[in-house]
């Protein structure tokens, strides 16, 4: 599939073009649903954005586009397609994925290459000067044909001299520097991939927090938790343990040393993108070298609980919100289209969906900052459309 970006209008109408279909994906920020090109019969995926004509929304979106086109055609990058934007939305068509990592059944063979794919995402944004800053495993999709690629340039930024400062991502993959208001630079997303591969292979997150009640009361449950994971980051406290949950198997010493070298506090230690992908654990091709541990505990049941884990440190949802959306979309699909089908998934019962708040650089509603405005790459290409082109980003 190419992956060339086309220039997208705000007069152009994705809807016109493209027919949703059932939700794939709901993020902090708006939600994701399969779509087909209908001349083509494409199958794709699109990514709305809720904007509402908001400023600050519109050109976090635009951000989000022109990083992520930034980072362009690569392998283990979720492609690019084509974006649009209308009053209510932000819509990025992409390559459409079978499903997150966090749905795969991982051993410690395919483990390993998974994270040199992983890696090689990440080196894809390092060598264009692109941070992702939300490293964490809903964001690395698998493709149809098995290949991981990593998503959700929502939080990414524009590596500068001097560093960034400001915290961003979610919580229990944030890096020491963040969370101790240092500047950071690419290496935050090696830490944020080390702790994915902590996640994955130890079942908890590096850091592990209690939670008194009284504490959950007062500050509302998922910003204390997000404030004690940090807390418990910057301080190195409890330390990492390195111990399996659930009755896994210890992994490797060879994996157990490439998650150690990830996860290094000092900065000047912990090695590039580059340096990565020559760690020993990454040099070895032929998986079957590597003896597969048997896993005692259930691996749906650990997915479904490093799922659960993860969406406890995401702002509560208010689902009012994302019926609003739900009902605007479909409004728009048959306003120009005309046939749309009811064609949406509804939510299981009882099930509980992330939020769609207001866009802040932290996914717990946490406090947010941002270096200036780093959008500075608007194209002044026209567009082929029939009415004079307002160009929106390509
Ligand atoms: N191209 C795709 N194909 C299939 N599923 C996708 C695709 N893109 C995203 N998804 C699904 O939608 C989810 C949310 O996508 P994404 O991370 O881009 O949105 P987000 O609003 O930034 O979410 P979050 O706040 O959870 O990070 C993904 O974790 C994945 O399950
Ligand atoms: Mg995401």
């Amino acid at each position: 599939m190419g992956c060339a970006c086309s220039i997208a209008a705000e007069d152009a109408c994705v809807h016109e073009h493209y027919s949703f279909h059932e939700k794939l994906g709901q993020g902090a920020f708006g939600q994701v649903r399969a779509c087909v090109q209908r001349g083509t019969k494409l199958s794709c995926a699109v990514k709305i954005i809720k904007v509402d004509g908001r400023r600050t929304e519109k050109k976090d979106a635009q951000k989000e586009g022109l990083l992520w086109n930034r980072v362009g055609c690569h392998e283990h990058v979720v492609s690019l397609l084509a974006s649009y934007a209308d009053e209510h939305f932000s819509y990025f068509v992409m390559e459409r994925c079978e499903h997150s990592l966090c749905d795969m059944l991982l051993q410690e063979a395919d483990i390993v290459s998974t994270f040199r794919q992983m890696l090689l995402g990440i080196q894809a944004c390092h060598s264009v000067g692109v941070v992702h800053r939300d490293v964490k495993p809903a964001n690395f999709l698998v493709s149809m044909n098995g290949s991981v690629k990593l998503c959700d340039f929502g939080l990414a930024t524009v590596e500068k001299d001097g560093g960034c400062i400001g915290i961003a991502g979610s919580s229990p993959f944030m890096s020491p520097e963040m969370v101790q208001w240092k500047a950071y630079d690419s290496k935050t997303d090696i830490w944020s991939l080390g702790a994915t591969a902590y996640l994955m292979l130890y079942g908890s997150f590096p850091y592990v927090i209690t939670q008194t009640d009284d504490h959950m009361m007062l500050y509302g449950r998922n910003r204390s938790r997000n404030q004690t994971m940090q807390r418990a980051i910057a301080t190195d406290s409890p330390p990492i343990a390195y111990t399996t949950e659930d009755g896994l198997h210890c992994p490797s010493a060879l994996v157990r040393d490439f998650v150690q070298t990830l996860l290094q506090r000092d900065t000047n230690k912990r090695p590039s993108s580059n340096e990565c992908l020559c760690l020993p654990a990454m040099q070895l091709k032929d998986s079957s070298r590597i003896e597969i541990p048997s896993r005692e505990a259930s691996p749906s049941s650990k997915i479904q609980r490093d799922k659960r884990r993860t969406a406890e440190f995401k702002t509560p949802m208010d689902p009012t919100v994302e019926k609003t959306m739900d009902d605007l979309i479909e409004q728009l699909q048959t306003k120009f289209q005309g046939s749309f089908a009811r064609s949406f998934s509804l939510p299981v019962p009882g099930e509980k969906q992330p939020v769609l708040s207001s866009r802040s650089n932290s996914h717990g509603g946490e406090l947010s900052t941002r270096l200036g405005d780093e959008t500075s790459e608007c194209s002044t290409t026209a567009s082929s459309g029939s009415k004079a082109p307002q160009i929106y980003w390509v």
